[in-house]
């Protein structure tokens, strides 16, 4: 009797694995390519749409400094451009204090173009939605890093549901306390995203893999920004202080040990400078005597 196995168990694992394949690849950042989540996971951080510099340009109206190619060509590799000497971009390097963009993953010149497309359109609107977040300048308080602190260790639950911070991160203030090893330290993260302005946009939308999946959907509430803020700008300040004090002491107990050394030093000398010196002048005397002897 033949034996005829029926398709169908394997036509069903077929099409399971292409819809696995398919929300897979959907979900993942890169392939999805939407220019405007694109924009959001891989430009944003360093670029706002009318809402001033971070480390890189303003994008808003970019088309009126620059042709649709060349910036095409940056986008692709703007590491070839500089290299290749283009003043333009050598000033925009000089501008942005010696940054220097890469190019972004998975980049193709038909999503550098959709990209373009989208800064232009974005351009044109009364506030884009990459204008950047307009958080508070006023003066930082003592309550804005006291509930950072509350916010960052959970003991202040994230209003709409995101993992407090201490899962993922550490700052050198809580010592052996610890934290998550995930994540990077934050002690200097203040200083690294260049202050207020780069770390709201940051925190407004994590461009990390690791982050931007929870945080696109539980994304950290505008007011809480500031105090986050405000309390890694004080752990930045304080570390700052901890490593000059440090440089302080060094320099102090050097200058001390300096003016022990020099102490013990001069005494030792002292007696091995008259024990040398002395039979030498005996010596010379005694040639001196035997010369006029003769
Ligand atoms: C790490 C920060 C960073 C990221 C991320 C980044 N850029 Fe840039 N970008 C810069 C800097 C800095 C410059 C200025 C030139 C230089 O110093 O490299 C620049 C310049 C540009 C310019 C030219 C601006 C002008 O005024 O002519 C465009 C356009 C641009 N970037 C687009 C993008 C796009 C699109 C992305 C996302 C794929 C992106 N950048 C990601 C930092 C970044
Ligand atoms: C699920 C783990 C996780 C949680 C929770 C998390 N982060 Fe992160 N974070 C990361 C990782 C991992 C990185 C490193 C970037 C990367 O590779 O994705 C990072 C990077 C950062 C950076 C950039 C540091 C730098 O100097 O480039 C900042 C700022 C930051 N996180 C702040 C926060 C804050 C504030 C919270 C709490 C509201 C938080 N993170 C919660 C995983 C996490």
């Amino acid at each position: 009797m033949r034996y005829r196995r029926s398709k169908g168990p394997i036509l069903f694992c077929a099409v399971h694995a292409v819809a696995w394949i398919a929300a897979l690849t959907a979900t993942h950042p890169i392939a999805a390519q939407v220019p405007a989540a694109y924009y959001k996971q891989n430009c944003y951080s360093c670029h706002t749409i009318g809402g001033g510099r971070l480390t890189g340009p303003d994008l808003k109206g970019v088309e009126d400094r620059q042709g649709r190619e060349w910036l095409v060509s940056w986008i692709m590799d703007p590491e070839g451009v500089l290299k290749s000497g283009d003043p333009y971009a050598a000033r925009l390097q000089r501008e942005a204090r010696g940054a220097v963009m890469t190019r972004g993953p998975g980049m193709t010149r038909d999503l550098a173009v959709a990209l373009l497309d989208l800064v232009a359109v974005e351009s044109g609107l009364a506030k884009s939605q990459f204008a950047g977040i307009q958080v508070s300048d006023r003066a930082l308080l003592p309550e804005d890093i006291e509930e950072g602190r509350a916010l960052f260790m959970g003991v202040k639950p994230l209003k709409n549901g995101g993992p407090a911070c201490i899962g993922c991160h550490q700052v050198n203030s809580l010592g052996s306390l610890g934290g998550g090893r995930l994540g990077l330290n934050l002690t200097r993260a203040y200083a690294r995203l260049e202050g207020r302005k780069g770390l709201s946009v940051w925190l407004a939308a994590p461009p990390s893999l690791t982050m931007s999946p929870v945080f696109t959907t539980h994304p950290i509430a505008e007011e809480e920004i500031l105090p986050l803020i405000a309390y890694l700008k004080n752990e930045t300040e304080q570390d700052h202080l901890d490593s000059t004090a440090s440089v302080i002491n060094f320099l102090i107990s050097g200058l001390v040990g300096a003016a022990a050394m020099l102490v013990i030093f001069d005494r030792f000398w002292h007696r091995c400078f008259r024990a040398v010196r002395l039979p030498l002048i005996e010596d010379t005397y005694r040639h001196e005597n035997r010369r006029t002897d003769a």
